[in-house]
């Protein structure tokens, strides 16, 4: 029922990670600009998005309008109607597309030769190699994983072929007081790069480790000490090239929620330079456990005396193909899916207590949000008085949507105060959706893919998906198994949502972080995915285009 690499991936993180204000930059603004102006080139002269596209995916995103879950390559947005009349002869894509039989490999299996490509016999610049690899380590707090990317150097930049990934558990930071371990830790990672990069290739393959949130949490000295042990190892073991520049880091939070967006808006085809102008980029909405993301390149209409976009943390000015993109984004930490059940039990039970209903794994309290006739032990974490016990939740008879969505409406703190306005939730500023991005396309990512999924994959045909497919959703999962018998007979499902009594509390929180949170209408159309082309979505590509833009380093 899942698109089977889907099931492979597993979150290594809870989202794009806080954003931590105090982080150390390391100059990204003027890495990705360069970089990605680099970037924008792949996609002038890249070969056509078909060229891509591996033909044994199933399906990683769904978008309204889909006739059915697609089985087969997804369909991008609509290639432009004609190609921009100035564009120089030698962009033609003809001359490297591949001869109709000819396979287009899709990994190393169906790939006739990994250290050539079907795409062209000599490179466009004479003194490039026609095969780049690179290799990004994803090192998250429950594990690490390696993608290791295959590009063709056809046209005048790397051109992404496709990718292989490995995870290994647990991640870095469990390996605490023993950076050597930790290190050591990724070698399963690296022996299957060094299995799948062709070895004439290795000494010039890139390779990358960035840490995200749980390295983030250990302390400045340990992590500095995991690293400097990875960069050791690296070098001393293994072939391939450290480029000395942000190659063994701890990654900002913001620069992987940019990097995602760059990654969803480079498989879309929004940001290529024939690109029709006008179109619009992707919003890129992810939900992890921690925190929850939001990226997109709000427009401002120029008539109206103060609608810029705010100075600050916030704000990314980006050069993408030729085009200036100004991003807003933000991470709620606190937010994501996991931190959003303990926020609305740990009130539940507080308002429980304050009917005086006196509290422990013995006593139930009555919980709207899970669903009617449903149950579960519930550990509540107190932070302020660092205290911890078990209560019995129930849904009994009063498990519903509107009843959840009160408390779930309390938890988003819609009404703290807001410095600059306008506020989405939690008093932070953001441009309004509605009014700055009223028409652009809605990408759903994570979570949000996660807790839909499911259920479209019991439909066909997939119906448009809008803001309120969560809550019609959350309005029938609440009601309890009766409601669910009626509605959805798959066997899997049904088991699912019996061993989950928080999907009820899941998607009336998604539909409020939507809704309520970012201000979107009911009515909006939303897409939801999980990889594009075979192609996870995330940062790791994003911030391997950046890395394979810019010159790459040779091992001597
Ligand atoms: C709560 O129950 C779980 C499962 O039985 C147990 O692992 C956990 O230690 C309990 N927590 C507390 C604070 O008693």
């Amino acid at each position: 029922m899942f698109p089977q690499r889907s099931n492979n991936y597993e979150r290594l993180e809870g989202g794009m990670g806080p954003n931590r204000m105090g982080a150390r930059r390391f100059g990204w603004k003027k890495f990705a600009i360069g970089a990605v102006v680099i970037i924008g080139l792949v996609w002038v002269f890249g070969p056509r998005k078909e060229d891509l596209v591996p033909e044994k995916y199933i399906p990683s995103i769904i978008r309204p309008g889909d006739s059915e879950v697609v089985t087969g390559p997804p369909t991008g947005p609509p290639e432009p109607p004609a190609r921009p009349p100035a564009r120089p002869t030698e962009d033609d894509d003809d001359d490297i597309v591949p001869a109709p039989h000819a396979s287009r490999p899709t990994d190393p299996a169906s790939d006739p030769d990994p250290s050539k490509t079907v795409y062209c016999s000599t490179p466009y610049k004479p003194d490039q190699p026609l095969v780049q690899y690179a290799l990004m380590i994803d090192a998250g707090s429950t594990g690490s994983r390696i993608h290791i990317y295959k590009f063709h150097n056809c046209r005048p930049s790397p051109t992404f072929e496709y990718e292989v990934f490995k995870v290994t558990k647990p991640g870095l930071s469990s390996y605490k007081d023993s950076p050597l371990e930790a290190a050591e830790s990724l070698d399963v990672l690296l022996d299957e790069a060094v299995r799948v990069v062709p070895a004439s290739l290795q000494s010039c393959t890139p390779v990358a480790v960035k840490a995200t949130a749980g390295l983030r949490l250990l302390g400045v000295e340990e992590s500095a000490e995991i690293l400097e042990a990875v960069r050791r190892r690296l070098q001393d073991y293994y072939p391939f090239s450290l480029q000395g520049v942000d190659d063994v880091v701890i990654m900002d939070g913001k620069d992987e929620g940019v990097y995602a967006w760059i990654t969803a808006n480079y498989l879309l085809n929004t940001i290529r330079d024939d690109t029709p102008s006008g179109t619009e980029t992707y919003a890129v909405l992810d939900l992890g456990g921690a925190s929850t993301q939001i990226v997109f390149e709000p427009r401002f209409d120029s008539l109206k005396p103060d609608s810029t976009l705010e100075e600050g943390e916030h704000k990314y000015e980006l050069t993408f193909g030729g085009k200036t993109h100004v991003l807003y984004q933000h991470s709620f930490l606190g937010y994501g899916l996991m931190q959003a059940r303990l926020s609305v039990h740990r009130l539940v039970e507080f308002m429980g207590t304050m009917r005086g209903t006196p509290s422990g794994p013995d006593v139930k309290i009555g919980n709207p949000c899970l669903a009617k006739g449903t149950s579960r032990l519930v550990e509540i974490d107190d932070e302020r008085h660092s205290e911890k016990w078990n209560v019995t939740m129930v849904g009994e008879d009063i498990g519903s949507f509107e009843a959840c969505n009160r408390v779930v409406e309390l938890v988003m703190a819609k009404d703290a105060i807001c410095e600059v306005k306008p506020c989405s939730f939690n008093g932070i500023y953001q441009p309004s959706l509605m009014e700055t991005f009223p028409s652009g396309n809605i990408l759903l990512l994570s979570y949000f893919y996660d807790r839909l999924q499911p259920f479209l994959a019991t439909i066909n045909p997939v119906p448009p998906l809008h803001v309120s497919t969560f809550a019609s959703l959350a309005e029938q999962v609440c009601e309890g198994k009766p409601s669910w018998e009626k509605n959805w007979g798959s066997r899997e499902l049904m088991e699912e949502l019996e061993g989950r009594p928080e999907w009820c509390l899941d998607l009336t929180f998604m539909h409020a972080l939507l809704r309520l949170g970012y201000e979107l209408a009911s009515e909006r159309q939303v897409e939801i995915g999980k990889q594009i082309e075979g192609t996870e979505l995330g940062w790791c590509l994003g911030a391997t285009l950046a890395m394979v833009g810019a010159e790459i380093k040779c091992r001597v």
